[in-house]
Parts: C-alpha cells; structure tokens; sequence
C-alpha cells in the first residue's frame, strides 16, 4: 500500500528531473544583478538542482556592492569584487580605494572578474592592461584568488599572469584557449572556467580540451545571465542550469555525473575558501 509520505517520495523523484546526485554543485561565475528575476528565486531554483554554493561576480563598484548585499542576504552565495575590463575606463583613485574596501568584507572570496577583452574594446588596451595589474595586487594584498576574463587576449593575459600574479590563485572564466593554452595555464597551477559554451554544437575545441585535460583542473560556472547552455541556448542563463554542464562534462569524459558534481565542488570549495 503507498502512503502519504511514500507517494511524497515518488513524486519528489519525478521532480528531480535527470539530476541524479547525492552530492551538490558549486556555481564558480554568475552575475545575479543582472538575472532579471527575483534573486530569492533564482537562488532556490538552483537549490533544487543541488547547486547549493555560488559565486556572484562583480563588474564594477556598483554591481561588487550588490553582489555584497547578496552575499550577505542568502547563505550559500559568495562574492567577487572587480572591475570588467569594458569597465576599466571608470576605475580611478578613488573607486580603487573603495573597491578594496568592500574587499575586505566578509564572504569576499575574490578579486574579479578582471582582465582582457580585445573583443569589444570598450576600454583602450593600456588602460585594460593598467587596471588589470591594479587588481593583481589588490588580490596580492588581500591574499584572495583573482577570476580571470580573457578573449582574444591570451598572449597578453598570459604574459601579464606569469609577470605579476605569481603565487596567486587564478581561475581563469570561460577559458576559451587552444589546448595548448590550457596545458600551458594548468602547468602554471591556473583553474579553467567550463560554461554553457561546451554544449554548443560547435564547441568542438573546447569539448576535445575537456576530455584530454585532467577533471581536478576544471570548475562548472554559468556567466549567466549569458551562455545558457543547450537546450536554452538563447535564452536567459542561471545557476540552476550547471547540472546541464555537468552532464556534458560527464559525456565528454565517460564518468558518472556524481563524479563531475564531487570533483568539481571540492576544486572550488578548495579555490575559494568556501
Ligand atoms: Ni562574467
């Protein structure tokens, strides 16, 4: 006979959809202030995924104050305090003072997103470069890990790493090297980003990269609310969607989900002290 709370059970399971793990997601890139959905909501839809733990990342002093306030308002939600390299045009003296500020705050868990983007150049190169190195050292003073957001400006954010962030922790977001590139950054002790970007159809770079590189050296990160991964390509990014990464992951490699969901949250919860 099925009771009450047996019935409970099996539609609990129903509900569960495919995300089948005993354990839970860490969501390493997400930018909540810019999901347009109530934060509560977006942080439970996640929960019921399993991605219990994420990191919000800031872009400059305005979203690194909101993604403070969040990280103070929900439990399993940490922060990153930076400056975008499209935002590098507005970081002077003072808004440095500021930033660092907020960066001594708790559950600050890193300095970024910080880097390069010769893509879109909204901010010149020398002044990309400039505000880069300013928050190096900002994460060198404060010993905190930097997140890393580099296009098409690997020579230069290759070379700017190895001459001023030796020692630091780096994740380098969205890597989106050749598999030389990731050869090179994980000898260097570097962490690669993997995103919605691997289950494109043609994402066939990156998925060759995710099965030769070891999983110890990835991360699962969003960037939502951009690079929703298939099937939501398109569409609004959120947390709740990294199992959907995980999964491909777990494809790619030929191992379980539970396996990708446990490796990947200990290099995470490890990464950024959480
Ligand atoms: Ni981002």
């Amino acid at each position: 006979m099925l009771t009450d709370q047996k019935i409970g059970r099996i539609l609990n399971k129903r509900t569960e959809g495919v995300i089948k793990v005993s354990t839970f997601f860490v969501e390493t890139h997400t930018h909540l202030d810019l999901i347009k959905k109530n934060t509560q909501e977006v942080v439970r839809d996640a929960a019921e995924k399993k991605v219990t733990k994420m990191v919000t990342i800031g872009i400059d002093l305005e979203s690194s104050k909101i993604a403070l306030e969040f990280a103070s308002r929900f439990e399993g939600v940490y922060a990153a305090i930076g400056f975008h390299p499209h935002e590098s045009k507005f970081l002077d003296e003072e808004n440095l003072k500021e930033l660092e500020e907020l960066t001594r705050k708790d559950k600050v868990v890193a300095v970024g997103e910080t880097g390069l983007d010769y893509y879109w150049k909204h901010s010149t190169l020398p002044c990309q470069m400039e505000v880069f190195k300013k928050q190096i050292s900002l994460a060198r003073k404060l010993n905190l890990p930097l997140i890393i957001h580099d296009r098409e400006a690997h020579r230069d954010t290759l070379k700017i790493l190895a001459e001023e962030a030796k020692g630091l922790k780096i994740l380098l977001h969205c890597f989106s090297g050749d598999l030389n590139m990731a050869k090179v950054c994980i000898e260097r002790g570097y962490y690669l980003g993997i995103g919605g970007v691997v289950t494109f159809n043609n994402a066939k770079k990156l998925r060759a990269i995710v099965k030769e590189v070891s999983l110890e050296n990835l991360v699962l990160e969003t960037d939502s609310p951009y690079l929703a991964p298939h099937p939501f390509r398109g569409k609004p990014n959120e947390p709740k969607y990294i199992p959907l990464i995980a999964e491909k992951i777990a494809e790619i490699k030929g191992i379980s989900l539970e396996k990708v969901a446990k490796i990947t949250s200990k290099t995470a919860q490890e990464f950024f002290g959480i």
